[in-house]
């Protein structure tokens, strides 16, 4: 290849707040990307974080970041938007609708404007409601544009499995499905550790004598983790900038992971005309595939319920 062909995997992440910086971060840190552009309408708040990003590029793998503009999305492979209003304690994400959705399409049009052939990437809150709506803005092919999803409740549930049964978490595997809020839940019949279907692992561990109400908390746990992270500090921001990573990652070297993004779906599982999560096989160009699995019957329903209250949101937001 001569230097001509030669292109930088160029991140744009929209927001400079904890979520973005804290992705820039890790990203820096991971390698993955060439040259890292910062955007926020708060100058002084991304000057600052560029400056002491920067400071660090002696210890990072070779790396050029930069305070970016809305021209930075033309050349970008991958656009990351973390903009926007975050809960404050005893909001739910849903609340957050009205203060984003106005952001995402500012955003979403100066993107069109640029001709940009990324993959973008959302992950500001209610992060299915807008990855629609930017996806509605842009009206790029489906898997172009996607949400960071439940690819965190998904690390969360690994998390407290692991932490639950004394197993490595990198040996659990495990998805949390649908929207990421209320109204996600678990597949548990998608869940494997140590090569065993979870039913299976129980049988065999015998640790809790009523694993039915052990499965239930750790479920109630994982849909309460964001709650109770905002309620002692404020934000979460470590594990979804490393989720970012994860997903920009798959992206970047066109890795086909199974992850679960948000994405649109036209009539898979029975869903359609919404975007939520479910196992997305993620590559180069965004969602390349989408895993048609066998849900039980009460998972196809909790699934059913997750995607009316996506579609009720979107009806109502239309009104
Ligand atoms: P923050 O307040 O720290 O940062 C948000 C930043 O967005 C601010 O710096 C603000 O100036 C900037 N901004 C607002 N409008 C903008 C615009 N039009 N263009 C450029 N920048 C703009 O908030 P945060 O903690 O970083 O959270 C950001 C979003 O991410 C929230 O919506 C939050 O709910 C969401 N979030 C999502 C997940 C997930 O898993 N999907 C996880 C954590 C946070
Ligand atoms: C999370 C954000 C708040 O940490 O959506 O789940």
């Amino acid at each position: 290849m001569n230097q001509n062909q030669w292109k930088a995997r160029k991140v744009v992440i929209v927001g400079a707040g904890a979520v973005g910086a804290t992705f820039a971060y890790a990203l820096a840190q991971s390698g993955v990307a060439d040259e890292i552009a910062l955007i926020d309408f708060n100058q002084d708040l991304v000057k600052g974080q560029v400056l002491d990003l920067a400071h660090g590029l002696p210890f990072f793998p070779p790396l050029h970041i930069h305070v970016g503009s809305s021209a930075d999305y033309r050349d970008a492979s991958v656009i990351v938007i973390t903009a926007g209003a975050k809960q404050q304690p005893g909001e739910t994400r849903l609340d957050l609708l009205k203060r984003n959705a106005g952001i995402m399409k500012n955003i979403a049009r100066e993107i069109a404007v640029q001709e940009s052939e990324a993959v973008v990437i959302v992950t500001s809150n209610p992060v299915d409601i807008l990855t629609y709506t930017v996806l509605q803005e842009l009206g790029w092919k489906a898997g172009r544009v996607i949400g960071s999803g439940t690819v965190l409740d998904s690390a969360r549930f690994r998390y407290l499995l692991g932490q639950h049964c004394g197993v490595d978490v990198h040996n659990v595997h495990a998805y949390i499905l649908g929207e990421h809020g209320d109204s996600e839940f678990a597949a548990w019949s998608m869940t494997h550790l140590a090569g065993n279907e979870i039913d299976r692992y129980c049988a065999i561990c015998r640790k809790c004598n009523n694993w039915q109400a052990v499965r239930e908390e750790i479920v109630n746990e994982v849909k309460k983790s964001a709650y109770h992270i905002i309620d002692y500090k404020g934000s979460t921001y470590f594990a979804i900038g490393l989720a970012l990573v994860r997903i920009v990652t798959a992206i970047l070297r066109n890795q086909r992971s199974v992850l679960t993004v948000s994405t649109f779906l036209e009539g898979q599982y029975g869903v359609r005309d919404v975007c939520l999560s479910i196992p997305c096989i993620v590559a180069q160009s965004g969602v390349e595939k989408i895993v048609e699995g066998n849900l039980r019957e009460e998972e196809m329903q909790a699934l059913s319920r997750s995607a009316s209250v996506l579609r009720n949101t979107l009806d109502a937001m239309s009104k």
